[in-house]
Order: C-alpha cells, then sequence, then structure tokens
C-alpha cells in the first residue's frame, strides 16, 4: 500500500494502536514529501508555464482542501484517532503542516530548472505537453530533439574522399597554421619570387602563415611515409580575397597525391576521369589544359562537360558547356626532392580542388556567403 492509499484509510484500519505507529507513518509521510519535491527540481521544465504547471500540481496533491494528503489525514488519521492516540497524532499533524509550509510550493518554481530552449520548433513542441504534465507519469512522450543535418560541404568532402578510398587513397591531414617553408619554399615557390603573390596570405610573423591551400601536406606526408604514396588532404585554407559571392577568407580544399615508380600524366588522366564519371555521372567527359604551378611540371587545369546541359550551355556552367573543376600536375622533381623522395627513383601527381566550389555547383548554389553563414532555413535543405 502505497502512501497515498494510507491517507484515505483510518488509523484503526491501518492497524496502528500505538504512539511509534503513529509517528513512523507521519514519518514516511514527510519523506515521501521530500522525495516528490527532490524529484521535481532535478528534472528541468520544457518552459515556464510547463514549470508552473509541475509545482502547482504538486502544491495540490499535498494541500488542495479536498483530496490533499494533509486534509486526508487531517479526515482520517486525526479525527478518527482514539482517545491515546490523538495527542501525538495533533502533534505529528502540526509538525507535518509546518514541514509543508517549509516546503513552500509557490517558490519553488524557481527551484525548478528550465530546459535550453530548442533550436527549432518542431510539430511536437514541448510547450502542447506543458498542461498534461504531472510528475511521475511515465505515460506521456519525450521531448523531441530537433534533428541537425550534414553541412553540404562536409557532405561534399565525403562523397569525394568515398571515391578515393575505393581507389586505395587515405587521408592525411596536417595544420592550419603552417610555416612559410612548408606552405611556399618546399613547393618550390621561394621567397621574393613573384609568384608567391598568387595566394593572398595570411601572415601571422615573418615564417608563419595561414596555409593558403592544403599542398604543404604533400611534403609532410612525403617526410612522414616516404614512397609509395596515395593520399587525399582534404581540409581548411585561408587567403585573404575580399568576400564576394564566389570568394570567402576561409575556403576547403581537397588535395590529391600519388607517388610511386612509374607514374605518368596517363595515371593522373585515368584517375581524374574515373573520379568525374563518379561524382557526375557517367556521361561527362573531361578536359586538361595547360596551366601552371610552380610545384608541379608539367601543369593541367582540369574541367568537366557540364553535367546539366550536357555541355550545350546553360546557367550552370555560365553558358561554357564546362564546368573547372581543379588545378594539377606531375609532382616538380624540385618537390619529391624537398619531401625527400628521389626523382629518378619515383615520380607523382598531384591535383588540388575546392570543396566549396563543388558544392556550389552540386546544388546550384549562387553565393558561397549562404555556406557560412549558419542559417538553418538554408541548411536544412540539404
Ligand atoms: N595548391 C594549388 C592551389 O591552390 C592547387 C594544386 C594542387 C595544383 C596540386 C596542382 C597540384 O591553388
Amino acid at each position: 500500500m502505497n502512501i497515498q492509499e494510507k491517507t484515505r484509510k483510518t488509523l484503526a484500519e491501518l492497524g496502528v494502536n500505538d504512539a511509534q505507529g503513529v509517528e513512523s507513518l507521519f514519518a514516511e509521510l514527510r519523506k515521501t514529501a521530500e522525495q516528490e519535491r527532490a524529484e521535481l527540481v532535478s528534472r528541468p521544465a520544457s518552459d515556464q508555464l510547463h514549470r508552473e504547471r509541475l509545482c502547482r500540481s504538486l502544491r495540490d496533491r499535498w494541500l488542495a482542501r479536498k483530496g490533499g494528503f494533509l486534509s486526508q489525514v487531517d479526515e482520517n488519521w486525526l479525527k478518527t484517532a482514539g482517545k491515546e492516540l490523538k495527542p501525538v497524532a495533533g502533534r505529528q499533524f502540526n509538525e507535518l503542516r509546518r514541514f509543508a509550509a517549509c516546503m513552500e510550493f509557490e517558490k519553488l518554481v524557481e527551484a525548478v530548472p528550465l530546459q535550453p530552449e530548442p533550436l527549432q520548433q518542431t510539430n511536437l513542441s514541448p510547450a502542447s505537453d506543458a498542461g498534461r504534465v504531472v510528475p511521475g507519469d511515465l505515460t506521456l512522450p519525450g521531448l523531441r530533439r530537433p534533428l541537425g543535418s550534414i553541412h553540404p560541404i562536409t557532405r561534399m568532402q565525403r562523397e569525394i574522399e568515398e571515391i578515393f578510398l575505393r581507389l586505395g587513397f587515405w587521408i592525411e591531414g596536417g595544420p592550419e597554421i603552417e610555416s612559410t617553408y612548408y606552405n611556399f619554399d618546399a613547393l618550390n615557390i621561394p621567397e621574393s619570387h613573384p609568384t608567391r603573390d598568387d595566394w593572398d596570405t595570411f601572415y601571422i610573423d615573418a615564417k608563419t602563415v595561414l596555409r593558403t591551400h592544403t599542398s604543404p601536406v604533400q611534403i609532410r606526408a612525403m617526410e612522414k611515409y616516404g614512397p609509395p604514396l596515395y593520399i587525399i588532404i582534404p581540409g581548411k585554407c585561408y587567403r585573404h580575397d575580399n568576400p564576394d559571392a564566389t570568394h570567402y577568407p576561409m575556403f576547403h580544399q581537397i588535395e590529391g597525391l600519388a607517388i610511386d615508380e612509374d607514374i605518368t600524366f596517363a595515371d593522373l588522366k585515368g584517375t581524374l576521369d574515373f573520379f568525374a564519371k563518379m561524382l557526375f555521372g557517367e556521361k561527362v567527359r573531361t578536359r586538361f589544359q595547360p596551366s601552371f604551378f610552380p610545384f608541379t611540371e608539367p601543369s593541367g587545369e582540369v574541367a568537366v562537360s557540364c553535367f546539366v546541359c550536357g555541355g550545350q550551355g546553360c546557367r550552370v556552367c555560365k553558358e561554357s558547356g564546362w564546368i573547372e573543376l581543379m588545378g594539377c600536375g606531375m609532382v616538380h622533381p624540385e618537390v619529391l626532392r624537398n619531401g625527400g623522395i628521389d626523382p629518378d627513383k619515383y615520380s607523382g601527381w598531384a591535383f588540388g580542388l575546392g570543396v566549396d566550389r563543388f558544392a556550389m555547383v552540386k546544388h546550384d548554389i549562387n553565393d558561397i556567403q549562404l555556406l557560412f553563414q549558419g542559417d538553418v532555413r538554408f541548411l536544412e535543405q540539404f
């Protein structure tokens, strides 16, 4: 029999016939009150209204004139008590009343913590359930937390990683705060050479930069593992571009690097063509045009035939039929040497692509800023 049921019975019915029995009965009641109070303040309420209702229902449970524990006790234990038990029951009852007053039900509201605001309202809003909550009702539905989603850039990065992982590449990383040696010198971009200007660099001090590309990790990986090497390197890069629809001072690149014996430009073309078809569909064609990077020789730009219009010309490819994908080339012998690899024995290819651009092309996003503003209305579309 729980204490609630006990308050509905007389002392005689409960078989309590001495002072000690009365005292332990009241003690049980006080303990229950204490427990219920502790339980209330230990669990956060979903909002202000919910919290007031929780407190009110606890107060009513104990103090309601009709049916509250205290009035039940008065009615069933006190009034019906025999002569011998009446004094002790009366004393205990007064103590219980003082105890209940100490629980300060009205002020309890402040003691109940509030749940942090959910980021997003769902249909099952906690507020709509507030009125029905009473302590201990386990049949109530739980509060549903809104689910987040994967950021379009992370998603794009994972898609690209997946393709190269299937080809046997592994994923390598490096620091975003980089030395000028790894970011430039080791990549055959000497100080005072005009080509250094191509990277709008944030300098931390004369020898330290925010990496302007993921290429420094090429050297780090060569030093760390030696040949053969088949890796991709995803990561954040920084350049002091003025923000506009296609520029942001922080962006994401994925670098690819393959070094082994007998690696030729044909390997580079074959791999990147396969990659483009996996990502954009079997039908796309790739185009390689000569370009220049100090760390590759020869160097190229890769474009893919527009996967939206098939090369006819449309908004996505800006009427050209082609979408620029990345820079690439055969690793410069000097760069191999800087990484501790013998260029007479080994050769390799490398590429670098912009993940943000890939995501923008794929989802037809016309402003790079949208990717980094953290606006849920934009992000929840992915
Ligand atoms: N690191 C070059 C860039 O940002 C891209 C690249 C990587 C080109 C590897 C060729 C080979 O701009």
